[in-house]
């Protein structure tokens, strides 16, 4: 067994897990917080994508051990008093369908214009979709993804 230790959208917890739990297993199995979602447990789909420190991450190739001192930042935690920025474009642009992807997406997202912001590179169409590789979505084609994505970039 290992002793995970994380903060989680601003809250300390600690659990005593398997060694080979994946952290997206612990998100979702020990502390319920099922908005992070598995579409193919092979590192492909993005639909698991969390923050930990502050960087995009696919909770399904990272072991809860391996995370464990970090703060880490789910779906539930980006909303602040209102909707974050990025969930708000999404909304706005129909930027989802079954909105399986859409965790994910938002979470890629959101790391995506922080990156681009702080390197002072401009994040145009061409950026966004060769950014977005890692996150598959079967329904929305992208257009509407990339859309909400250049609005928020805008207001973040
Ligand atoms: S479930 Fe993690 S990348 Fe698909
Ligand atoms: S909105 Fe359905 S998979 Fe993306």
């Amino acid at each position: 067994m290992a002793e995970v230790k994380l903060t989680v959208n601003g809250k300390r917890v600690t659990r005593h897990v398997p060694d080979e739990t994946l952290l997206v297993e612990f998100l979702r199995e020990e502390l319920r917080l099922t908005g992070t979602h598995v579409g193919c447990d092979t590192s492909q789909c993005g639909a698991c994508t969390v923050h930990v420190d502050g960087m995009a991450v696919k909770s399904c190739t990272m072991l809860a051990a391996s995370a464990s001192g970090s703060e880490v930042t789910t779906i539930e935690g980006l909303a602040n008093g209102g909707l974050h920025p990025m969930q708000k474009a999404f909304n706005d642009n129909h930027g989802l369908q079954c909105g399986f992807c859409t965790p994910g997406m938002i979470m890629t997202a959101v790391d995506m214009v922080r990156r681009y912001k702080a390197s002072g590179e401009r994040l145009d169409e061409e950026a966004i979709r060769h950014e977005l590789e890692g996150n598959i979505c079967r329904c929305t084609g992208y257009h509407n993804i990339v859309k909400s994505i250049q609005q928020a970039a805008g207001e973040m």
